[in-house]
Parts: C-alpha cells; sequence; structure tokens
C-alpha cells in the first residue's frame, strides 16, 4: 500500500465482535494493543498485561476478523530480558493465537529483539517515539522527539528497526516534521498515532475514537462517536422498563399450545391436592 501510495487505516480492538466491525468498515490492520490493560482493566499503564491476557485477547480478535492484517502487542516483560523469551512469545502469539505480526516498543536491545524474531520467521512492526510501556521513564505520555538531538535518535532508531526486518514501524506522539522525515527515509509504511498526516498510516484506540474513554483523551483522538454515551443512555432505559414491567413484552417470551398449557394446569392442579392431603 505504501508503494501504491494508499494510506493505511488501523485501529485497535481487544474482542471477536470488534474485530468483526473493524472488518467490516475496511479496516486495513487491527492491533491487539496492550491499551487493553488501560481500556479493558482499568489499569493506569500498560505496563501491567500479561502474555495471558495477551493472547486470550488476540485469539479473540483473530476469530472476529477475516479480511486485515492482525498485529498482537507483545506486553512489558514479555522481550526485554532474552532474544529466546522474545522469541519464544513471539512465537506463541502466532501458534496459540493466530496473530500474523507481533509489535514491540522501542529502539536500542528491542532492535536486537526484532532481529531475532523476525529471523524465526515472524512479522515485526516496531513503536518508536511515546513508548507507554517506558512512559514513567520519558516522563509520563508526552509527545516524543521535540529537541533536536531526541528527533535524531527517533530517526535513526527507525533506520535500525528497517534494518532489522521491521515490516511497519508505529509512530506514537512526535512532532510531525519528524514523522514525515522517518516516513520518507524508510520503504517500510509508517502507522502514526499523534504523528500528523504524512505518515503512511493512521491508528487510533478504539475506546479513544469511538467515545468510550472516561476523562481525559490525547490532543491526537478524534472521536468518531460517543458510544458511551449511548451505551449508558441504553441501559438506563432498559432499567427504568424492568422496574415498570415495560420490558419483557409479549413479543419476547415464549408460549405453550392450549394442549400443553391445559395438561401443564392439570399436573399442577393434582400435585397441589396430593400436598394438602399430605399435610392434612
Ligand atoms: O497498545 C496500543 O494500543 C498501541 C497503540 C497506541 C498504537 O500500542
Amino acid at each position: 500500500m505504501k508503494q501504491r501510495g494508499e494510506k493505511i487505516a488501523a485501529v485497535t480492538a481487544y474482542d471477536a465482535p470488534s474485530g468483526r466491525l473493524a472488518d467490516l468498515a475496511g479496516v486495513d490492520w487491527v492491533l491487539v494493543g496492550d491499551s487493553a490493560a488501560m481500556t479493558l482493566f482499568g489499569s493506569d499503564t500498560t505496563a501491567s498485561a500479561t502474555m495471558d491476557e495477551m493472547l486470550l485477547l488476540t485469539r479473540a480478535v483473530v476469530r472476529g476478523v477475516r479480511h486485515a492484517f492482525v498485529v498482537a502487542d507483545m506486553p512489558f516483560g514479555s522481550y526485554q530480558v532474552s532474544d529466546g523469551d522474545a522469541v519464544e512469545n513471539a512465537i506463541r502469539f502466532v501458534k496459540e493465537a493466530g496473530a500474523d505480526a507481533v509489535k514491540l516498543e522501542g529502539g536500542g536491545t528491542s532492535i536486537r529483539r526484532a532481529d531475532a524474531i523476525v529471523a524465526a520467521g515472524i512479522p515485526v512492526v516496531g513503536h518508536l517515539g511515546l513508548t507507554p510501556q517506558s512512559a514513567t521513564m520519558l516522563g509520563g505520555f508526552k509527545v516524543q522527539g521535540h529537541t533536536a538531538d531526541q528527533a535524531q535518535r527517533i530517526y535513526q532508531d527507525a533506520l535500525a528497526l528497517e534494518q532489522s526486518g521491521c515490516c511497519a514501524i508505529v509512530l506514537e506522539a512526535v512532532p510531525t516534521v519528524v514523522a514525515r522525515q522517518i516516513t520518507d527515509s524508510i520503504r517500510i509504511p509508517t502507522i502514526g498515532i499523534g504523528a500528523g498526516a504524512s505518515c503512511d498510516g493512521q491508528i487510533l484506540v478504539w475506546h479513544d475514537m469511538l467515545g468510550l474513554t472516561e476523562g481525559h483523551v490525547a490532543r491526537f483522538v478524534k472521536r468518531y462517536a460517543e458510544l458511551g454515551e449511548a451505551i449508558r443512555s441504553a441501559l438506563a432505559t432498559y432499567v427504568a422498563e424492568v422496574r415498570t414491567s415495560q420490558f419483557p413484552e409479549p413479543r419476547h417470551t415464549y408460549t405453550m399450545t392450549t394442549l400443553e398449557r391445559e395438561r401443564f394446569e392439570l399436573h399442577q392442579a393434582r400435585l397441589k391436592q396430593t400436598l394438602v392431603r399430605l399435610t392434612d
């Protein structure tokens, strides 16, 4: 798509129905992000996501998706310790969950890890700029690469990730000019989130873009729907209808034939008589 000049549309998803909807909408890339730790599991950071959780979510998304490329996020701790760990865990995403590729964050040792995973035959996506797994080290969820030195480091890491065989790079929260320079300098696609329009594609987090996130959302998020409000209002109507017996209506219930109903009532009447006799 990069070679054809077509933009890549990507979104995160964490279960089969979301994977199916993303696919039906024509999304090219579905990322099972470790953002699940925050969006689904209520954590303040992504660092708490585990292999078990990510495998479970990836398996579900893969069941919903037919066409899109499914990328599984390698959680914090699953690739930091050694190449061996990284390869073993990446293999689990492909074998046990059916992922098409895995994503890992950062430059430095992550470049070696990407190399090792690619050598094992698994496509790898890099992730540079704001890398949420190391947000504490980066001073919080903040824009990265806004000094020339930082920007140069991110640029060099992008070249190194391409060299290591990565098939794409996510660029998160970096100035547009830095993302453009990287995009123009590498042959693999860049997928931006808060990295401007010149990236080869864009990704947004499901809960952010659909209005399911409570409180602060980053400047780079565009809300395409207000599903949180739609769900709250639907549930409030449901509660009211249950309380006032407006729900269920006859059309939500099951009936019996007259014959079977009469036989059932006869059984009940006989049972009642027997009970009365026994109590007497
Ligand atoms: O985990 C995630 O959702 C991500 C996106 C922000 C790209 O890594």
